[in-house]
């Protein structure tokens, strides 16, 4: 049976970087393996379309295929719009719609762009640890929420930081599972000191460890771990977080590699369906310029095809592309350094297919 792959540019820098990783995994599965690729709108794109962030269409081709390739979803409307109307929501709607609650966000240093990070090369140099986020709980989806106005005439906002038992557990499990087939590391992040739905978080965690007694399980309050990260980020495996500390984390550690154009995220549920996207936003400032870094999106790709499909050797085979156009020194100009070769997004993307083909 074809494989179904469903192709959500979205807003910005997510439509070039996109047609990168489209490029990518065209070169890899070429002409042998039949696959079908469909594209929709999402975001401000899903508004323009048809008047929903998450057009009722985009949701059922997302449902009908095997794994879905995204690129970003907001525009900077959405600065004077409620955060309940903004293009994110249909990015927010689709994880949730699909169940789609492990949030995979790998931070690998290439060795070739260790000169590219903020941080000294020997505190960078080999990283190589795994952040698990929480996607369909936390403060993005509890109720109450709003902003209403009391008594008093004052407006207050509210958000609701829950998550039940089972959420956490399930979360825990895909953590453990992980960490078993890493380095039998695991990190949990949470704020247990001054919130209950973090004591329930940290409670559950070491609950659901004595079944991976194999798998060593540390604890630390996101206040931190955020230290510990840009400290040494090294000392890390396996990092589990709720769904508002992982997207705050994951921001910061995608800089220790240099850019977050470089990081790639993979979403899954219970089945091998899964959401396949760069950790950056849509960065409307440069969208349409062709400077923005496709490398996160290609990496996604990569992912896509080894999780959706299990198709390791291709995934591989893509990533080491990536790595052979970055050691003849060819940089976007988020990742450029002195006497490196500076290239466009499409240009990237040709790059890493060329390469591809090399490999293949
Ligand atoms: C991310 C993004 C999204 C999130 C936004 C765009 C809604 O920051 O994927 O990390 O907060 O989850
Ligand atoms: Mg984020």
């Amino acid at each position: 049976m074809a494989m179904k792959i469903a192709v959500l540019p979205g807003d910005g820098i997510g439509k070039e970087v996109t047609a990168e990783g489209v490029k990518a995994l065209k070169a890899v599965l070429g002409n042998a393996e039949p696959y079908e690729m469909r594209e929709a709108p999402i975001g401000g794109a899903g508004y323009e379309a048809a008047g929903d962030p998450l057009p009722e269409a985009t949701l059922d081709l997302a449902r009908k295929s095997d794994a879905i390739l995204l690129g970003g979803a907001g525009v900077p409307e959405d600065e004077h719009r409620p955060p309940s109307k903004g293009a994110g929501v249909g990015l927010l709607r689709l994880r949730k719609a699909l169940g789609l609650f492990a949030n995979f966000r790998p931070v690998f240093m290439f060795p070739e762009l260790v000169g590219a990070s903020t941080l000294k090369p020997e505190v960078v140099e080999g990283l190589d640890l795994v952040i698990l986020r929480e996607l369909n709980g936390d403060l993005y989806f509890g109720e109450p929420r709003g902003i209403s106005r009391e008594a008093s005439g004052e407006r207050v906002g509210i958000n609701t930081m829950r998550y039940s038992e089972s959420e956490v557990e399930r979360i825990a499990h895909v953590a453990f599972r992980t960490a078993r087939a890493r380095h039998g590391k695991l990190c949990s992040v949470d704020k247990a000191n001054v919130l209950e739905t973090m004591q329930l978080w940290r409670e559950v965690m070491i609950a659901v460890g004595r079944q991976y007694p194999d798998v060593a399980l540390s604890h630390l309050y996101i206040d931190a771990a955020s230290m510990a990260l840009v400290r040494n980020p090294k000392q890390f495996d396996v990092i589990v977080a709720g769904n508002v500390f992982g997207d705050i984390l994951s921001d910061a550690a995608a800089m220790l590699t240099g850019s977050i154009g470089m990081l790639p995220s993979a979403s899954l549920g219970l089945d091998r369906k899964g959401l396949y996207e760069p950790v950056h936003g849509t960065a409307p400032d440069i969208a349409g310029k062709d400077v923005a870094n496709p490398l996160a999106a290609i990496l996604s790709a990569a992912m896509l095809l080894r999780h959706s499909f299990e198709r390791e050797a291709d995934a591989k085979r893509v990533e080491q592309a990536v790595q052979s156009v970055l050691g003849e020194g060819y940089r976007t100009a988020d990742i450029m350094e002195p006497g490196a070769k500076r290239v466009g997004t499409a240009e990237m993307g040709d790059l890493v297919a060329e390469a591809i083909h090399r490999i293949g």
